[in-house]
């Protein structure tokens, strides 16, 4: 395991004047650059710095039962961002809970706050700030209170978060995620702050860098997650594709993939926890390659593998990069009944100009030969698509090619972003924002509108059709409405990933079931089920009155 840079810093005095403001200096920290972190990484930094084992628990001595120790073990934690994002907290919970924490959905009520947040765009990282800002009055109440940013603005921002947010005691970037248990143990102790983030992507080797940002996979617990019967798996982490607008390839570090054998064993851990429904995650996930034992292992690979779990009833992978649309995977997909015949494979835009400009590695030319060969192989797959609307320099003109594509390509649902320049990208340095923000948001709705038509259009083709649905459990809409009659309605997907809601019992969740559709909406499919009797798990047959 490679060391880690973990600084400390001395607590600020708590009448700091504001959120929002500029930096007071008195932040020793501000003077961090990439050689005290080079050193930090390398063990011999001069700094103060402390090393916290990833996993590491405390004692039932050193964490207090709850009568003794100095907090009330209260943890309320806000996510914003991608399905890794997910991941990571729900790691990050499971970590804690085993330490006594309890979860919150009040903030109030936390001596524990965190937020694990996103950089991808800039509106997410000003949703944290103003929720920092809302905490500073009531941080100065609770001296017992730590309050920790971590993830991919942690990681982007590092010490600015100190400077805009006096009252913050842990900053941990997305590589440092496992020290989370003993940085909040300690910020309370000591009233000390601490950043713990990775190395910057030039401040040293390629090695040094791919060390500093760990692998944060241990193994979990089944009531961690948000649903029992599905999980996401990390397969690969980092990016290298730097995309010009992008900041992940800085927040997440280099491209890594995990060995498969690790993989194999959290899917097989999983799939003896009960879970029915597994999600590969990786920011080019279909870029997945690792050599284990001599052998070179792809996504195809770990997919085949991993299809002989017993108890498993259905695969998906996300996001994946349209030049490794490779013909293995796709006959995998094909071959392979348990895969979800659901890809989401952004083309970002339908201009090949703004594609170079966002420096994609593609062309429209070999997107459609991609989705050309994923139809050839899988004719009733469901293809999605992320947009960026109004990046730098994009005419009326080329918009048009963007409506363009979803015409042709008819993806089963768009994520449609208006472009927002970050700080140290490409983009930032190379092209000027110029696109005024009304017009961004007029593509956008314009984007968004084509789409719907074209889900609702699509998904109307289904009604009268039989689907076979992965129940996932009661609706949002049956949540809200907390009946606790026997038969309320349940969700779930269909292979394609199209969302269907019926009415069920709620035991249905977790297995297959078939479905008539009789109306849609442009997100979702609304039936009735067929199935009478269902096979729960992978040893008994239960009888199920539907
Ligand atoms: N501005 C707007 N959207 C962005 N995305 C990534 N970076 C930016 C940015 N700077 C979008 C891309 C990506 C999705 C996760 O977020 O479409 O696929
Ligand atoms: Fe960002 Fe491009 Fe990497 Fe996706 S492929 S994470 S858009 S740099």
């Amino acid at each position: 395991m490679s060391t880690l840079p973990i600084i400390t810093l001395p607590a600020q005095a708590s009448s700091s004047d504001g959120c929002e403001g500029t930096s007071t200096g008195s932040l020793e920290v501000a003077t961090l650059n990439s050689d005290d972190l080079a050193a930090a990484a390398s063990g011999d930094s001069a700094s103060d710095v402390v090393k916290t084992q990833a996993g590491t628990a405390l004692s039932p001595d050193e964490q207090g039962a709850p009568g003794q120790r100095d907090h009330n073990g209260k943890l309320y934690i806000e996510t914003v961002g991608c399905q890794m994002n997910m991941l990571d907290s729900e790691l990050v919970v499971a970590a804690l809970r085993r330490e006594g924490y309890e979860l919150t959905s009040q903030p109030d009520d936390a001596d524990t706050i965190l937020f694990n947040t996103c950089s991808v765009r800039e509106h997410a990282e000003h949703k944290i700030y103003s929720a920092l800002g809302r905490l500073k009055h009531a941080r100065k109440q609770r001296p017992q209170q730590v309050i920790g940013v971590m993830g991919c603005m942690a990681q982007k921002d590092q010490s600015l978060i100190f400077d805009r947010a006096p009252h913050v005691d842990i900053v941990v970037g997305t590589g440092q995620m496992a020290e989370i248990p003993g940085l909040i143990k300690n910020a309370r102790k000591d009233r000390e702050r601490a950043l713990a983030v990775s190395l910057d992507r030039k401040a040293g080797t390629r090695r040094e860098v791919s060390a500093s940002f760990q692998s944060y996979d241990p193994l979990r617990e089944p009531e961690m997650r948000p649903s029992p019967y599905q999980a996401f798996v990390r397969i690969m982490f980092g990016c290298d594709k730097f995309c010009t607008y992008c900041v992940v390839p800085m927040t997440r570090g280099p491209e890594q993939s995990r060995l498969p054998s690790e993989i194999l064993a959290e899917v097989a851990h999983l799939a003896g926890q009960g879970v029915k429904e597994v999600t590969l995650l990786g920011q080019t996930v279909n870029s997945y390659k690792c050599v284990e034992n001599g052998k070179t292992w792809r996504l195809s690979d770990l997919l085949a593998a991993m299809h002989e779990t017993p108890g498993m009833l259905r695969f998906k992978f996300v996001t994946s990069y349209p030049r490794d649309m490779t013909d293995d995977l796709l006959m995998a997909l094909r071959d392979l009944p348990k895969c979800s015949h659901y890809i989401h494979v952004p083309l970002q835009h339908g201009c090949d100009d703004v594609l170079s400009r966002m420096k994609r590695g593609y062309t429209t030319a070999h997107y459609r030969e991609m989705h050309q060969r994923i139809k050839e192989y899988l004719p009733h797959s469901a293809v999605s698509s992320d947009f960026i609307v109004g990046f730098c320099g994009e005419t009326e003109e080329s918009h048009q090619k963007s409506l363009e594509a979803i015409r042709e390509y008819r993806f089963k649902n768009s994520f449609i972003f208006k472009y927002s320049e970050r700080p140290g990208t490409k983009a930032q340095s190379l092209f000027r924002d110029d696109i005024p923000d009304d017009v961004k948001k007029r593509r956008n709705q314009e984007l968004l509108e084509l789409q719907n038509e074209i889900s609702e259009e699509d998904n109307a083709a289904f009604i009268g059709r039989e689907v076979e649905v992965l129940v996932e459990g009661p609706s949002k809409n049956a949540i809200k409405k907390a009946d606790s009659s026997l038969k309320e309605q349940l969700t779930g997907r269909t292979r394609c990933d199209r969302i269907v809601v019926f009415d069920g019992n709620p035991r249905l969740a977790g297995s297959l079931a078939q479905v008539v559709v009789h109306d849609v909406t442009p997100t979702t499919l609304v039936g009735s089920i067929l199935t009478r009797e269902v096979q729960h798990g992978s040893s008994s047959l239960l009888p199920i009155l539907v």
